[in-house]
């Protein structure tokens, strides 16, 4: 046991080899885990519909070991053009390790599933091996909210919560990602519910408010309505409002009739990057 975590510290920002022939990957991935995932320096990368950013982050502090940089999303944005970026972005980083990437769409074992505001392209492609094809690094895929969940139950507001949380995450698109007890339950996909018949992203999204021009008391009744809906399906002890809406809370929080404690998201701009790179850190041992 000692060795092992000699190992980590002396070779700090991790060589993937010495880990692999010195440790058993059972090691790494079972009983070490928890010790070991708080050593790791992994490159988060959020891709988004109008910009991809990146940035190295300290998983144990959530931290940014270097600037963001954000390349504008290519026009089309299909997989072949978005993989480019991620090229761009690992190559400025000078970066040789794990990658973390939170895509909007459920990925399931690396493979998109889904395709509600991304080319329809993408779905069956298994982003994991290209972008590792392509960056020459492991990578680990993710879901744009569940990666933003990630984060707020690290360092956020969701931070040592019990019970059942739900992050809701508000922007051109409505995500969703859910804990219980601190553990994610991947890809719910609750945006996409039915309501008064229609998809719910569609009414109650920020794309909904922006398109329709509503003013924050018409798009926060039905945002409400929405919120009510979720309390009544899954009885949540917390919900945490991401995404760009969230930050301006403070124009409808007034509007909420659910009596769930609701809080803001704390990690905001970031936590798709920080989650990201949370999710990548079983790739330590260079799976
Ligand atoms: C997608 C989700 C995504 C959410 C936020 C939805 O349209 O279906 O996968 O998490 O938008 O980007």
């Amino acid at each position: 046991m000692l060795s092992k975590i000699c190992c980590v510290w002396i070779f700090g920002k991790v060589d993937y080899t010495i880990h692999t022939t010195v440790c058993s990957t059972k090691d790494y991935l079972t009983q070490d885990y928890g010790l070991l995932g708080g050593m790791m320096e992994i490159l988060g990368i959020d891709i988004g519909g109008s910009g991809i950013k990146g940035a190295p982050v300290k998983t144990r502090t959530g931290t940014f070991l270097a600037d963001r940089y954000r390349i504008a999303t290519p026009e089309g944005a299909r997989p072949g053009e978005v993989a480019k970026v991620v090229k761009k972005l690992a190559k400025h980083f000078a970066w040789t390790g794990p990658i973390g990437c939170c895509f909007p769409a459920s990925i399931q074992h690396g493979v998109a599933r889904t395709a509600a505001n991304v080319d329809k392209s993408w779905i069956g492609t298994n982003i994991e091996h290209l972008f590792a094809g392509i960056t020459g690094c492991p990578v680990r895929v993710l879901n744009d909210a569940d990666a933003a969940g990630l984060a707020e139950m690290r360092f956020g507001a969701g931070k040592g919560v019990g019970g059942l949380v739900l992050i809701v995450t508000i922007g051109t698109g409505l995500g969703t990602a859910l804990f219980t007890d601190g553990v994610l339950v991947p890809n719910t996909e609750l945006g996409h519910i039915e309501m008064n018949g229609q998809d719910a992203e569609l009414q109650a999204a920020d794309s909904a408010r922006k398109r329709e021009d509503l003013s924050w008391e018409v798009w926060a009744r039905r945002f409400d309505q929405y919120l009510q809906t979720m309390k009544a399906l899954l009885w949540p002890d917390l919900i945490i409002l991401g995404g760009g809406a969230s930050k301006k809370l403070e124009k409808f929080r007034c509007y909420l009739t659910v009596d769930t404690p609701i809080v803001p998201a704390a990690t905001l701009n970031d936590a798709g990057i920080i989650g990201a790179a949370l999710a990548a850190e079983p790739l330590k041992i260079g799976s």
